[in-house]
């Protein structure tokens, strides 16, 4: 379990960024959402032990953040930035999926298999030898994704991983998540994307100005306003409404649940 109890976080003593968090997690597909600024980036930031709170508490299957270091606790929790560009130091992209299992200290044989179904979850085989460098944004954002998933860690959290990758790539990444957590993993996803949202998330945790505003299942949290926090209602949930269908996850359901099926 991720646990977090009454979390406070200022950066350098500036004003507190995240006020009073108290959240929990297992082995889930939770996605994070609030506007920007609101301190989603800052709150899954103290999984690892990047940051350390202020004030209250972060355990990671009991281990508190603040008595173990980001080596230790990214056995357990492995973290996709935002903007992984920069993260990248190997000279080829199978040394840089390597680098995590070789550090866990697996066999030569275990860390190709792990490169190999990393690589195959983001739908980069055949780039080994490749620099990292000199990758497309989107190919790079799908390396960084590979990297954590080579370390298969327990807890998952992906920082806005679908920005900037297309359809085909986006599909992928979404069927790994969905397998991963199959797999007994619990995976915290950060985005904007509210059919993302709407297509893979189990519960929904919205942030607004460092304070949690909702935590529950999707359903209800596509009836809050979400406007007023700078979030989108997918457009097939307004058009299932018109249609007087309440919620669906999909175009499918939608056609389902007003044709009877028959379409
Ligand atoms: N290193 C830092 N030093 C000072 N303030 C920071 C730092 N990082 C973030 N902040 C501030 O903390 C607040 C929360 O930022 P955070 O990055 O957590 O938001 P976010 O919800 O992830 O936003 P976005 O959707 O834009 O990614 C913002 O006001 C931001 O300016
Ligand atoms: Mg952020």
């Amino acid at each position: 379990m991720i646990e977090v109890r009454n979390l406070y976080h200022a950066y350098r003593g500036e004003n507190y960024v995240l006020k009073g968090i108290n959240f929990s997690m297992g082995k889930e597909i939770v996605a994070l959402v609030g506007p920007n600024g609101s301190g989603k980036t800052t709150l899954a930031k103290h999984f690892n032990g990047l940051l350390k709170p202020t004030k209250g508490s972060v355990k990671i299957d009991g281990l508190d953040t603040r008595e173990h270091t980001v080596a230790e606790l990214s056995r357990l929790v492995g973290y996709v930035f935002q903007n992984p560009e920069h993260m990248f130091f190997e000279e080829s992209v199978f040394k840089e999926v390597a680098f995590g299992p070789k550090n866990l200290e697996k066999s030569e044989d275990e860390i190709r298999k792990r490169v190999s179904w990393a690589l195959k979850s983001v739908g980069l085989e055949g780039y080994e030898e490749r620099a990292p460098y000199s990758l497309s944004g989107g190919e790079k954002q799908r390396l960084a994704i590979a990297c954590v998933l080579s370390m298969k860690p327990k807890y998952l959290i992906l920082d806005e991983p679908t920005t900037g990758l297309d359809a085909k790539a986006e599909k992928r990444v979404v069927e790994t998540i969905r397998s991963l957590k199959d797999n007994g993993h619990g995976i915290l996803l950060i985005t904007h994307d509210m059919n993302l949202v709407l297509e893979l998330a189990e519960r929904v945790v919205l942030l607004y100005k460092g304070e949690k505003v909702y935590d529950g299942p999707v359903e209800p949290f596509f009836d809050i306003a979400l406007e007023r926090y700078s979030l989108e209602t997918p457009e097939l949930l307004k058009l299932a409404k018109k249609l007087g269908v309440s919620f669906v996850r999909s175009t499918d359901e939608l056609i389902a649940s007003i044709s009877g099926g028959v379409l």
